[in-house]
């Protein structure tokens, strides 16, 4: 299938489930700003409808959807150049999701591993919504026939599922209507580590806050956090190879390249020998000069949550005018009788 004809497209979507971290930052949000104006129409979501597949309580719910809106304004997702709205505002991702419930089977989702981890010996007692999330997912990106899904190493399977329904609905029904969706998955940072434990993801929840850096942080915390983060006795070493099984230190390097627009070699030709007693201190400052601004202007926006509901309310209408038009054709083709 000829993917030229559609239009250039990225979509992606945070879940407002507790607060945003630096993986999130980093493996994501930074990434959407850079897209901006390179070429794509750039569309990103608050996705409140997949932050409910578990127990959220409804308040918060509501201060998480503004907290994660603000966190995309603050780190240059700009208004006038994306639509930036949340997922519930728009009633037709629902409505492809159920779709998608129909095309999508059963063992797909079977195989889906963060299902998996997420649901661990207690499948039975979480919700359907938490199982079906992929199909919901799927219908996210294909709404919009976005071309590019810029997300983190722990979504590829999903947007690989994504691929894999668009390209049954489009057999199934003869059409070529939905475009098969290219994961960006691209940079230093597609996976950040937890800062106790280098061998674990650095999530929204976890034990211990000093595990994670929140984007929320203020300069001091950041800067404690990271001067306190889990390392092992060598010093850096010459080449990136020689990181291999120090999952901490290959972290930090990541994370340093990221904030310094570096890649993970150039970080290490130019620290080479130091120890972490000079290197943790150089990454403290970074991380404080690249995020505390985005902490401060995130605290600024949350100050005036009538702001940040209305930039959602216009983003929902541009999204809208997107997303309806292929709603009705989707309906056409499955033959939903529309009077
Ligand atoms: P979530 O917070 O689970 O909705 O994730 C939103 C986006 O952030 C997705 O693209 C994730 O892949 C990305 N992300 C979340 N945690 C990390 C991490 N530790 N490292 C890199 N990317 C992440
Ligand atoms: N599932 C993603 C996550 O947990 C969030 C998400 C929902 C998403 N819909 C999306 C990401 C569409 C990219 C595109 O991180």
């Amino acid at each position: 299938m000829t993917e030229t004809r559609f239009t250039p497209r990225v979509f992606s979507g945070i879940k407002p489930s507790g607060g945003l971290t630096l993986g999130n930052y980093l493996g994501a949000i930074k990434r959407f700003v850079a897209m901006q104006g390179g070429g794509f129409e750039t569309i990103y979501c608050v996705v409140d409808l997949h932050a409910i597949t578990v127990w959220q309580d409804p308040a918060g719910l509501r201060d998480a959807t503004r907290e994660v809106a603000a966190g995309y304004l603050a780190a240059g997702i700009d208004p006038a150049r994306s639509i930036l709205f949340n997922q519930s505002q728009v009633s037709q991702h629902a409505e492809l999701g159920w779709i998608f419930n129909c095309v999508a089977r059963v063992g797909w989702m079977n195989r889906m591993t963060q299902f998996k981890d997420k649901a661990g010996s207690n499948a039975e007692k979480v919700s359907l919504g938490l199982y079906a999330y992929p199909s919901l997912m799927a219908a996210d990106i294909l709404l919009y026939h976005a071309t590019h899904v810029p997300v983190g190493e722990d979504q590829k399977q999903h947007v690989e599922l994504t691929r894999d329904i668009a390209a049954k609905f489009n057999h199934d029904f003869g059409v070529e209507f939905f475009p098969l969706t290219t994961p960006v998955i691209e940079g230093p940072a597609t996976r950040v580590m937890n800062l106790r434990d280098g061998t674990k993801k650095m999530s929204k929840s976890g034990e211990s806050d000093m595990e994670r850096i929140n984007m929320t942080d203020d300069a001091d915390t950041i800067s404690k956090k990271l001067k306190k983060a889990r390392t092992d006795p060598a010093p850096l070493p010459e080449t990136l190879d020689e990181l291999e099984g120090r999952p901490e230190a290959r972290n930090l390097v990541g994370i340093y390249a990221a904030l310094a627009d570096m890649t993970p070699e150039a970080v290490i030709a130019e620290h080479a020998g130091a120890g972490w007693g000079t290197f943790k201190p150089l990454l403290a400052d970074l991380a404080v000069e690249k995020l505390a601004p985005i902490s401060t202007e995130m605290a600024r926006l949350m100050a005036d949550p009538g702001e940040i509901d209305r930039i959602l309310g216009q983003g929902a209408e541009k999204a809208r005018s997107i997303a309806e038009p292929i709603l009705r054709q989707t309906y056409d083709i499955v033959g939903l009788l529309r009077s």
